[in-house]
């Protein structure tokens, strides 16, 4: 496995021909790291399961490089998808649409729809530009990370992830640390009323702005049967997170700026506002394992914006 750290149009030129060729490139996305393979290759999607060590059967989302190639993967797609495309893309926001014949059992877990998204990073959008010039549909890629750990959102948290168990034709390209830092929002649009299957930072107010409808948010039943990978506990760092009560002298401590650290606890991150927060979240929790933490006592933000993503993934990782 090489790591590509400048990421020059000849290096991400390389790591689109690896994928062609069915070896896995991890990249960065706005988001988090991505595992990337071509969603076209049974085998190469088969090493995606085992590198992370995913059950079987999990879905994973398909990136592309233009709203134009979205037809390539799914059909009957309604205005509404339509304007959410228009107005989140490139960025951090995944649509559930009904699938085409391309989009096969191995990418939807069996389901007859199928998850896309166009990320926002430059690194990511010439690599999917580069795999799509080289003939290439698009590339799945869950989270860099092993089955309910962290989502990585560096390239050095990717290699200590998953660098032992990626081969000598895989490659990681360094594209800096990830802006948003926690995962795309999730958007099933196979219904008539769109429904949130995951929080992100495409908030449910500017869902809600940009639709100009008010969203249900209690009529998610299917999130259960459609989005397998976020029932178990999941985001899980080592160190135990404790989302209320007091931290004991050489507890880790997470918390805004404006609240001081209890005595004793170390101080393990002060984000200014919500999307600081999220920016540095994971990071955050990786530190406290790599200090060798046991504990780590976490102060969610407000449950608002981007803050309700948060606490879905603070919630998650407590269990
Ligand atoms: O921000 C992100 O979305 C990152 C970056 C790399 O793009 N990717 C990511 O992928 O978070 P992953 O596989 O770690 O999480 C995707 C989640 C999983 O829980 C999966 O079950 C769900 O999306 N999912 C994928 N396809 C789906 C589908 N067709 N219907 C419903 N849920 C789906
Ligand atoms: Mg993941």
């Amino acid at each position: 496995m090489s790591t590509f750290s400048n990421c020059s149009l000849q290096s991400i030129q390389q790591a689109a021909l690896a994928l062609r060729k069915g070896n896995l490139v991890a990249f960065p996305t706005e988001t988090v790291y991505g595992l990337g393979a071509d969603a076209t290759n049974e085998k190469a999607i088969s090493r995606v399961y085992e590198v992370k060590a995913r059950p079987l059967g999990h879905p994973l989302i398909v990136h592309v490089s233009d709203i134009s190639l979205l037809d390539k993967w799914a059909s009957d797609i309604s205005e509404i998808a339509i304007r959410l495309a228009r107005s989140f893309w490139p960025g951090p926001m995944t649509l559930v649409l009904p699938k085409t014949n391309l989009a096969k059992d191995f990418i939807t877990g069996s389901q007859d729809n199928v998850a896309l998204r166009i990320p926002s990073h430059p690194v990511a959008l010439e690599l999917l530009k580069e795999f799509e010039k080289q003939g290439g549909f698009g590339v799945a890629a869950p989270s860099a990370n092993r089955f309910g750990k962290l989502s990585p959102t560096t390239a050095v948290a990717v290699e200590m992830e998953l660098g032992k168990f990626l081969s000598t034709s895989d490659h990681i390209l360094d594209g800096g640390a990830s802006k948003v830092g926690v995962e795309s929002t999730i958007i099933d649009c196979t219904i008539a009323l769109p429904t949130i299957l995951r929080p992100g930072a495409v908030t449910i107010e500017m869902i809600e702005e940009v639709l100009d409808i008010k969203l249900d948010l209690g009529s998610a039943p299917s999130k259960e049967i459609k989005a397998p990978g976020m029932l178990v506990s999941h985001y899980s760092p080592n160190a135990k997170i404790y989302l209320s009560g007091a931290p004991s002298p050489g507890d880790g401590y997470i918390a805004l700026s404006d609240l001081p650290t209890p005595t004793g606890a170390i101080r393990l991150a002060s984000p200014k506002d919500s999307e600081e927060y999220a920016q540095i979240l994971y990071e955050s929790l990786r530190s406290a394992d790599n200090k060798g933490l046991k504990n780590v006592f976490v102060v969610p933000p407000h449950n608002q914006g981007v803050g309700v993503a948060i606490n879905d993934r603070l919630a998650k990782s407590a269990k």
